[in-house]
């Protein structure tokens, strides 16, 4: 697929930002020339839902990477999809859709795309990713669905680094158009089936797998049905 950095856009690296989403939206809003914001930490970083997303300085990766390239894509979750293969294959981490990073069953990074408009009104998908690299342990209210890199291999990472291998196994991976050239990748790294999701509906369901357009497949009361959002439990249901 095709880089962030593709036709000049630029590596803007930051020791300390709110959130590496905000400064890639007012870049772009600016027309200038961003593929990727990296920040050393985040005061006020984005998660899913509305989410607040904790990170350590040190302890984190923190980046957003702007897809121009892909402005106004028809299917913008592949990219965010296709990131989270790329960054599997750096961590040797699993993916659990619609494309949370894990490790032995538990949360250990995040991908948020976002559809950000440039100055010229067209939508771009920021793909921002957040890991835990080097945290040793977490607070005893989420210990059961959060770890860390170093937690699963006993590897210290550096974040710039970890970022820098994950931009480049983009080029990697084929053209996000369609989820039938994903799939065969994300069936390597897949550890959907069997998980537990909460649906709009407020419904629980078992997950069977990921279908033909990247949505997710999921068993409810014996139904099975087919849903474009739904939120991962990690941990015990
Ligand atoms: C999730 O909820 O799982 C997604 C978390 C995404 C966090 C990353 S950290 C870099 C980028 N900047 C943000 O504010 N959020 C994303």
């Amino acid at each position: 697929m095709k880089s962030p950095l593709a036709n000049g856009a630029e590596w803007i690296g930051l020791e300390s930002v709110d959130s590496t989403q905000t400064i890639a939206a007012e870049a772009l809003r600016e027309g200038r020339p961003v593929g990727v914001v990296f920040a050393l930490d985040q005061t006020r970083g984005r998660g899913r839902f509305g989410r607040v997303w904790h990170s350590a300085p040190g302890d984190s990766l923190t980046f957003s990477m702007a897809f121009a390239e892909y402005a106004d894509h028809p299917r913008p979750y592949l990219v965010g999809m296709a990131v989270a293969l790329a960054a599997a294959g750096v961590l040797h981490a699993h993916v659990q859709w619609p494309n949370d990073l894990v490790m032995s069953g538990k949360k250990v990074g995040g991908i948020l795309t976002e559809l950000l408009p440039d100055a010229q009104g067209r939508l771009v998908p920021v793909v921002g990713l957040g890991v835990n690299l080097n945290q040793s342990a977490f607070p005893e209210e989420i210990a059961h669905r959060a770890t860390s890199r170093f937690i699963e291999s006993g590897l210290r990472s550096d974040a710039l680094t970890v970022a820098e291998k994950v931009v480049a196994r983009l080029a990697n991976l084929p053209e996000p158009n369609d989820w039938s050239v994903l799939s065969p990748i994300w069936s390597i790294f897949d550890a959907t089936p069997g998980k537990s999701y909460l649906l709009p509906t407020g419904e629980i369901g078992s997950a069977l797998g990921v279908g033909t357009d990247g949505q997710l497949i999921v068993s409810v009361a014996g139904e099975t049905r087919s849903v474009m959002a739904a939120e991962a439990f990690f941990g015990k249901v």
